[in-house]
């Protein structure tokens, strides 16, 4: 039996609603026969699909990444810009792909402000550094009469974007990184670029890179070095981090929200570490801009095998089960409880590539089960976070050891006083949760979930097309309390209402 208890009094932060935000890579088949396909009936005058940008305005998403990851740790961003007739390809060593450069940073800025859709943009530290990113700032937010500024005006666009965020290159501490650099190395530059770029918009946001996951060797050490150098240029350090179920263990796996907290808790502890040593008010907040479900130690053959390939070729397009929308849940869960923390997050990626979107050449985008927790949660996480406790039973997990049975986030909104509570049953068994709010009056008016008994999803796109959100077990209100029935292995998202 598990309580949950909420006081609409107690809070943990405001909702940066950057947190619903996703990623758009030059990888595989995320740009090319994803979100851009001239000639596709959908297709808008820019080549951009109609049919992904619906699909992407119903999955909620309210900030874009772009234009890696990996990628952008060879990107020359100057050949992606000005008439596409006179654009070269080049190899992308990153993913071994031909880029045929037919979409860069003026299409893909403008496709976001069309789609109402903040941008992130990257730059390469990898093969370049302070020079090339100042440029593309200027060339993104300079105004008339300079150099860049004047070339994106000549390219067809007098407006300055405003691009707010800027992540300071991609992964630097993986050896897989194109131009990979160690912390000093890195931390450095990051501060250097960061420092110039503050010169040309002092109103940017700035994202340091952080570690690739928490099992990276230089983990901790890696947040710390680089902290050291650059604590007070940036504003965020990035977390990424992907899990899949490996070797039958579907206990750890359903827990992957919790690994995934500890390592916020950790990053943010590192980042506080250097803020104290330095007698500093400032807190460096997360920008969790890579998370998902991703098959890569069991299903991806490593970016060293892939093949030299051309016209957009099908890379990690992993297909999703019901466990999986399972786990992407709980991830929000563990994102949501962080709000005090977390200020950006990144569902990575948007279409095909480890994606909610899928599409087919010339054929129907469709959604993945991932799609609907993610969707739902960003339309009802709206306000502040509120603090949850729980009691209840703990399991065992190989990988994270003893871990909650149910878990759980809850938002209001002070405006309204509409209250979304996340909840998550780890366990094979139906649960019976009583939801406790004192000093407040709680009505709970529904409720929808995924639920992981849907294997076939992952098998068959007919099966992961009818695949959806179902409705919650009845719901039972009484003095002070409501019951709350949470299917076997599910996600359950309930609305409804808080006043104090
Ligand atoms: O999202 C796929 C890849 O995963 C990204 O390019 C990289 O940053 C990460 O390793």
């Amino acid at each position: 039996m598990t309580t949950i208890t909420l006081h609409p009094d107690f809070r943990v932060g405001t909702i940066d609603r950057r947190v619903f935000g996703s990623f758009v890579e030059h990888m595989g088949r995320c740009v090319y026969t994803g979100v851009y396909e001239p000639g596709h009936e959908t297709a808008d005058e820019h080549g951009f699909r109609g049919d992904v940008a619906e699909l992407t305005k119903e999955l909620g998403v309210t900030m874009l990444r772009y234009p890696g990851g990996n990628f952008v740790s060879n990107y020359v961003w100057e050949d992606g810009v000005g008439p596409v007739e006179d654009r070269k390809p080049f190899l992308d060593l990153a993913w071994r792909t031909v880029e045929p450069n037919l979409v860069g940073t003026d299409e893909f800025l403008q496709h976001c402000e069309r789609q109402g859709i903040e941008p992130m943009m990257a730059v390469n530290l990898g093969t370049r550094g302070v020079d090339a990113a100042v440029a593309l700032l200027e060339y993104c937010n300079g105004e008339a009469g300079t150099k860049w500024a004047d070339m994106r005006i000549a390219n067809g666009r007098e407006k300055p974007y405003g691009v707010k965020l800027w992540c300071l290159g991609n992964e630097m501490d993986g050896p897989w990184q194109i131009g990979h650099k160690d912390a000093h190395e890195y931390g450095k530059l990051a501060a250097s670029t960061g420092r110039a770029m503050r010169q040309v918009d002092p109103s940017i946001e700035l994202v340091a890179c952080g570690s690739s996951s928490m099992m990276m060797d230089t983990f901790g050490e890696w947040e710390r070095t680089v902290l050291s150098y650059c604590y007070d240029v940036v504003d965020h350090i990035s977390m990424h981090a992907y899990y899949e179920e490996m070797d039958g263990d579907r206990t750890s796996f359903i827990a992957s929200g919790t690994a995934m907290a500890t390592f916020i808790e950790r990053v943010a502890a590192s980042a506080d570490a250097i803020g104290a040593q330095r007698r500093s008010d400032k807190q460096i907040t997360i920008s969790f801009d890579e998370w998902n479900v991703w098959y890569l130690f069991s299903r991806f053959v490593g970016e060293t095998n892939l093949p030299i390939q051309r016209d957009a070729p099908r890379i990690i397009e992993d297909r999703y089960s019901g466990l999986d929308a399972v786990v992407v849940g709980d991830m929000i869960v563990s994102l949501l409880s962080h709000a005090d923390r977390v200020a950006i997050g990144c569902l990575a990626q948007l279409v095909n590539v480890i994606a909610p979107i899928m599409t087919e050449p010339g054929g129907a985008a469709w959604k993945q089960t991932t799609f609907h927790p993610f969707a739902t949660a960003a339309r009802l996480a709206v306000g502040d976070a509120l603090q949850v406790r729980i009691d209840g039973d703990t399991m065992a997990t190989k990988k994270h050891g003893d871990v909650p049975t149910v878990t759980a986030a809850a938002t209001i909104d002070p405006e309204t006083g509409a209250l979304a509570l996340f909840v998550t049953n780890r366990t094979a068994e139906e649960q019976v949760v009583t939801l406790r709010t004192p000093g407040a009056d709680t009505r709970i008016e529904g409720g929808t979930a995924v639920l992981a008994d849907h294997e076939g999803a992952r098998e068959d796109q007919a099966a992961a097309e009818a695949y959806g959100m179902v409705d919650a077990l009845p719901v039972s209100h009484e003095e002070g309390t409501v019951t709350l029935r949470l299917a076997p292995e599910s996600w359950t998202a309930f609305h409804g209402t808080m006043r104090g």
